[in-house]
């Protein structure tokens, strides 16, 4: 079993639609541990060392957030300039997350068309993404394709639900070690290949 650890950054959770049933249908499955960065660190004053023994005590890292003018939410990049040290992460000497795996699941406002060379926001979401994932290249992490839930601003309760349990099925099979990397790395989207990339329960 890989241990899982959730990132967790939504400034106002108590609003959240979308995040929150996400959220809930992964926070108490058992091998997961669920981090809130807002609720841990309100004033953003982070602690590295915490942050830093979370982050080798497991082995598969996820990064969930809302979709913020085209990047993360403020304290996501506070975190990244102080945890992820030099000599610690990357550089000399850095290999304190060598061969874990990444992904990231994030939501956005936007619909699946409109981020799209033709589209309102003119690039692909993974254009918006490459300073992650080369960080996480840096730190040599293996960067999964992005679990993205698009539309959030029109999508419906059993919209919201069918997302909560494709993302449920996903940490399962990042917790299960039921995940086809090869696959994974054909696909733009880890929504996109999901019944390839997750290998199926064997009873
Ligand atoms: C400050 C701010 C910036 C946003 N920037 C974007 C954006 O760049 N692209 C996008 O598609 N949606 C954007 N949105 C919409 C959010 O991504 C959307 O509200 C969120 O995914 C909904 O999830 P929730 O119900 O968990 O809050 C933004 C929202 C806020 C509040």
């Amino acid at each position: 079993m890989m241990r899982v650890l959730i990132l967790f950054a939504h400034p106002a959770l108590e609003r959240s639609r979308v995040n929150r049933r996400l959220v809930d249908s992964i926070s108490e499955l058992p091998g997961i541990t669920f981090h809130d960065l807002y609720e841990a660190y309100p004033t953003f004053d982070i602690d590295v060392a915490y942050e830093q023994n979370l982050l080798t005590s497991h082995d598969v890292v996820v990064l969930q957030h809302p979709l913020f003018w085209y990047s993360t939410p403020a304290l996501v990049k506070q975190w990244e300039d102080l945890v992820l040290e030099h000599g610690w992460a990357y550089g000399s000497g850095g290999t304190a997350l060598q061969g874990k795996v990444f992904l990231c699941a994030l939501t956005a406002g936007g619909s699946a068309a409109a981020y799209r060379a033709d589209g309102l926001n003119r690039f692909e979401i993974r254009e918006f993404l490459r300073p992650i994932e080369q960080t996480v290249r840096l730190c040599k992490m293996e960067f999964l394709p992005p679990f993205v839930t698009f539309g959030t601003h029109r999508m419906e309760l059993p919209d919201i639900d069918r997302a909560a349990e494709d993302y449920r099925r996903v940490i399962e099979g990042l917790r299960d070690e039921r995940i086809d990397f090869e696959a994974a790395r054909r696909y733009p989207l880890f929504n996109a290949g999901l019944g390839k990339i997750l290998k199926e329960v064997v009873p």
